[in-house]
């Protein structure tokens, strides 16, 4: 078997189908590697296969395909959830950071379109995965003669060279996926990073409504320590804010 054949066949899935050959390649090879697989051995019809497919299929459906839901702040369903917070959450981060001119948001989904809630006009910069957020992401800036940029990129790829330094970057609900896939990949992310400010969120609710247990992100808190990083936390709406000092 090929791994272009894995990978058409991932892509069939619907939410999928726009997700980038490169970023399926990725965590193929990284799955055969840790578990010895030759693929070019492997049988569709056996159960190391099948097991493989939908173990990755989760993993890329976890990442990206469960929030392409729409192409409004409204039907996103990450966006959705903040929606009536939009003012207050940007209006207590600026409190404590001050009123950003360059922000980099880091796994954006539709975030960048809650701009007219930043009560500022800083530069926009935007990353993610998929192509069709950030074509909405494109045009909107456009329409509104925004100043930005977006770029498909992988975070989990670690090379943040072409992204400008900025003021303040945002990873809003995006680093606990990262870390479902590579442990400990928060570490390397948030010291690379070219920015003296980081904001970093997660959802209290769990994708089916339910709260989430272990909240505390204990984690985070502790890399944080590592890296000497000093933090103060924001809780509104469903969401915890860690608002994050480069030093
Ligand atoms: C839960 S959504 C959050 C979107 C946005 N930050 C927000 O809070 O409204 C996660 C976003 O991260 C993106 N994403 C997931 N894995 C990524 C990766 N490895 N590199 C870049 N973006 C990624 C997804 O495409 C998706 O748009």
């Amino acid at each position: 078997m090929k791994i272009d054949y894995v990978i058409k066949e991932i892509k069939k899935k619907k939410e999928l189908k726009d997700l980038s050959e490169d970023f399926i390649k990725d965590r193929v090879n990284e799955y055969i590697k840790t578990r010895k697989i030759e693929l070019s051995n492997l049988d569709e019809r056996s159960g190391i296969y099948k097991t493989m497919f939908k173990e990755i299929r989760k993993i890329c459906f976890d990442s990206y395909g469960l929030f392409k839901s729409g192409k409004s702040l409204k039907t996103h369903i990450s966006t959705k959830e903040r929606l009536n917070y939009y003012p207050v959450i940007y209006e207590k981060i600026f409190e404590i950071i001050g009123k950003p001119n360059k922000i980099l948001d880091l796994g954006c989904g539709l975030n960048p379109l809650s701009y007219d809630f930043l009560g500022c006009n800083p530069e926009y910069y935007a990353v993610d995965l998929s192509e069709s957020e950030l074509e909405t992401v494109n045009n909107y800036f456009k329409e509104n003669k925004i100043k930005g940029k977006t770029y498909c990129l992988d975070l989990l790829k670690l090379d943040y060279s072409a992204l400008p330094k900025v003021d303040v970057a945002f990873l809003f609900k995006v680093l606990e996926s990262l870390e479902n896939i590579h442990k400990n990949v928060s570490y390397t992310i948030l010291s690379k990073i070219n920015s003296k400010w980081i904001v970093v969120s997660f959802s209290k609710k769990s994708i089916t409504g339910k709260p989430i247990i272990k909240k505390g992100r204990s984690w985070l808190k502790r890399m944080l320590a590592e890296l000497g990083y000093w933090y103060e936390v924001l809780d509104i709406g469903d969401e915890i804010f860690y608002i994050i000092k480069k030093s």
